[in-house]
């Protein structure tokens, strides 16, 4: 049993208890505008969405390391400049209402949070290689444009990524992301000061659950899609549900 720190349940956790992954779930185009216009129609008050660095160190919205599932341009991402990424269609693969859709910079998602008044978790997904700058830039950007805001949740896969991200804004809340909770979670988020343990719900079980929020984290289970599912995992204390199905899961 983990015990002997007490890091998050005294720290403060100014968000709702869903949130929708990739800004709209599968309702629209991933990590675009259109997903925030869908979180808006169902009333979620709290997007997840992925960040990373264009060659010329923008600050993007983009999941996979390269542009071809989600975009019309092609190869890996950290090749193109902001110029050439804004100019791909980021919304035709996922439905002809979508074409013409853009890739968001962090500073546009910072603005349709204000302007909807929607609390973020920011994943830092760096493209392979460009871990600390990542992490240090979205940590710096999430800073200055959340000003005066709910603070955004940051969160990653990437250790030294969060690392980074701490270092360079210590008072931005950190949440270590794992699919599968490993041996020594405990000792990990130690070291980066996390707020919050994200897992996938898949390997989550009610003792595991009981046992990080013992240590006074908050938990975060991805992606849940059935609402019996996410019933069960609230039950067990998890504290946020993030989910693609924003129509079901309300
Ligand atoms: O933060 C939860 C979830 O977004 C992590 O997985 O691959 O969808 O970014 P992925
Ligand atoms: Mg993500």
């Amino acid at each position: 049993m983990a015990t002997g720190i007490d890091r998050g349940s005294s720290a403060p956790w100014p968000y709702p208890r869903l949130v929708a992954h990739r800004c709209g779930g599968t309702l629209a185009p991933e990590n675009t505008s259109a997903g925030f216009d869908a979180c808006v129609r169902y009333g979620y008050r709290m997007v997840e969405f992925d960040a990373k660095l264009s060659a010329d160190n923008v600050l993007f919205l983009l999941h996979d390391d390269t542009l071809d599932r989600t975009t019309n341009g092609h190869g890996p991402a950290a090749a193109h400049t902001w110029p050439e990424l804004v100019a791909l269609d980021a919304g035709a693969w996922r439905g002809a209402e979508f074409v013409g859709t853009r890739l968001p910079t962090l500073a546009d998602a910072a603005e349709r949070c204000a302007r909807d008044g929607i609390a973020a978790n920011i994943e830092i997904k760096p493209c392979p290689g460009r871990e600390v700058i990542t992490g240090t830039l979205v940590a710096q950007g999430a800073l200055a444009l959340w000003q005066g805001r709910t603070p955004p949740l940051l969160s990653s896969f990437s250790f030294d990524a969060l690392a980074a991200a701490r270092d360079a804004a210590p008072s931005l809340p950190r949440g270590m992301l794992f699919e599968q909770v490993p041996a020594d979670w405990l000792r990990i988020v130690s070291e980066l000061d996390c707020v919050s343990l994200h897992a996938s719900h898949r390997y989550l079980s009610e003792p595991l659950v009981a046992q990080i929020r013992a240590s006074g984290l908050r938990v975060l289970a991805y992606t849940v899609n059935d609402p019996t599912r996410a019933r069960l995992l609230a039950q067990w204390g998890v504290d946020m549900i993030c989910t693609d199905r924003i129509d079901l899961l309300t």
